[in-house]
């Protein structure tokens, strides 16, 4: 089965304003690159060779002036717009005619990965696989619980309650039956269509599988983590071993 790929885009950034006032948040550099230019670079590092990048109206001609064809990656490209950051489940449904018939790896377009999660992906067949970690604020993601064998157990976007350290990762694997379960999810109280409605949906079946993140991830959404992820990727070299891989 051939794996698609999808980065989500979009989005408000209020919390990078006034910075994003003008532009896009995963358009800011991160060091000495675009920030989108990591998550692209989880996906084509696993072989993904059709992305489809969803991004918010007001900055769709930026993403293609940076971007172009995706050839410089050796990727094709695809863009859709999502009108309204009406929640990361609503990919699915903009990107119903280019997932077509296959599996699909989303990835959030401000999250950083320095593992290379290359097999990660490859070796997807079946279900939905997500990435945890460990971390000192759980309460700002999508947070899973394990029971003692380390099985999946509970998922809980952003729990007002403690529930466990762990956070989900922005990189998400679905099969293809994702689209159908993504046209049934009803708007949260936040009204969002909610990724961990997706999650629950195959951790219900016995479908959802928990793969740990064990290098550093960052979500580069606020002041903040962006710093930290620029010192990072200077540090790590991160996106220099990618550029001698394509070149
Ligand atoms: P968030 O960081 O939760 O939201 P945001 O980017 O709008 O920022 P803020 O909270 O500061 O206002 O979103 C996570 C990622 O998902 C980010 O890359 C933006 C993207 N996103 C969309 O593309 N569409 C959406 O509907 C949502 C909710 C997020």
């Amino acid at each position: 089965m051939n794996m698609k790929g999808i980065i989500l885009s979009g989005g408000k950034a209020t919390r990078l304003r006034p910075c994003t006032k003008i532009t896009s948040k995963q358009l800011l550099p991160v060091y000495n690159k675009p920030m989108i230019y990591y998550p692209l670079k989880t996906l084509v590092e696993a072989g993904i060779k059709e992305i489809l990048i969803i991004v918010a109206p007001e900055c769709a001609g930026d993403y293609l002036n940076l971007l172009g064809s995706g050839k410089e990656f050796g990727v094709k490209l695809t863009y859709e717009i999502q009108d309204e950051p009406k929640g990361l489940a609503e990919a699915f449904i903009i990107g119903e005619n280019f997932i077509d018939e296959d599996n699909v790896a989303m990835i959030l377009g401000d999250n950083i990965f320095e593992d290379n999660l290359a097999e990660d992906i490859k070796s997807f067949k079946k279900g939905a696989k997500v990435f945890a970690k460990k971390v000192s604020d759980p309460e700002r993601f999508g947070v899973v619980k394990f029971n003692d064998k380390m099985k999946a157990i509970k998922i809980v976007e952003k729990p007002k309650k403690y529930l466990s350290d762990y956070a989900l990762t922005g990189l998400y694997i679905f099969d293809n039956r994702v689209v159908e379960a993504a046209k049934n999810v009803k708007p949260s109280s936040r009204g969002e269509l909610e990724i961990t409605d997706l999650h629950n949906w195959y951790l219900k079946k016995k479908e959802l599988d928990v793969a740990m993140v064990n290098g550093v991830w960052i979500d580069a959404g606020t002041f903040d983590s962006l710093l930290e992820a620029g010192n990072m990727v200077k540090r790590k070299k991160l996106y220099e071993k990618f550029e001698s891989d394509i070149e």
